[in-house]
């Protein structure tokens, strides 16, 4: 069983990028502590190749031996001198091959962790069973969101809390 969470952060109206700027600086303090330290509860994450080269740096200078890292591209090949095995590996296979792969490879709790292409191919085949959402006290008017397209999920609340007095973190469940 592999369960798979979508973790975000989004501005008050729903935006998880400052308009067109790239990057998650608008985050707080207290998100990024939460960030850090929830992700130790996952063996492995995805993420989209654009994801993948904002924090590039930080990923390759930790050696990223941790946990696996899944990065989504369409050209795999051209990314196979920064592949460290069982690390840090690329990947073109769809939403359902990438999944069924982590399973075969024993794993168990997979983080989702964007962008706005790669949440939304995940959620539109309904494989995300829970969204962690951290809410934070800004509003940006344009940007990215979690999805561009339509979706129908429903989720149950799961869990409330406050990472800080502005910051609201959301716990939600996937119903159908
Ligand atoms: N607030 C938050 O929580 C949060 C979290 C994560 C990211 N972000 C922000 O989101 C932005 C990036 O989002 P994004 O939507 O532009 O990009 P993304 O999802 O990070 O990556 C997009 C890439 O995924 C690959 N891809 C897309 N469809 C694919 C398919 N069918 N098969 C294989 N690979 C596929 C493509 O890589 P190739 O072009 O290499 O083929 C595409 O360029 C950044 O600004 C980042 O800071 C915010």
């Amino acid at each position: 069983m592999l369960n798979v969470v979508l973790i975000a952060a989004q501005s008050i109206d729903g935006f998880i990028t400052r308009s067109e700027e790239p990057g998650t600086d608008f985050c707080s303090q207290a998100d990024q502590e939460f960030f850090f330290k929830a992700l130790k509860e996952f063996d492995c994450l995805i993420m989209g190749r654009k994801t993948y080269e904002l924090s590039r740096e930080s990923i390759h200078a930790s050696k990223a031996t941790n946990r696996l890292r899944k990065i989504w591209t369409r050209n795999p090949e051209t990314w196979e001198q920064s592949e460290i095995p069982r690390a840090v590996e690329f990947t073109g296979k769809t939403p359902e091959e990438v999944l069924s792969e982590l399973r075969d490879r024993g794993k168990t709790q997979c983080a989702l962790l964007g962008g706005e292409e790669t949440y939304s191919a995940f959620l539109n085949a309904g494989l995300v069973d829970e969204l962690w959402l951290t809410v934070e006290p800004v509003l940006f008017g344009s940007g990215k969101r979690i999805s561009q397209n339509r979706i129908e999920t429903s989720f149950s609340l799961e869990k409330t809390e406050r990472l800080s007095p502005d910051v609201l973190h959301l716990k939600y469940k996937r119903t159908r």
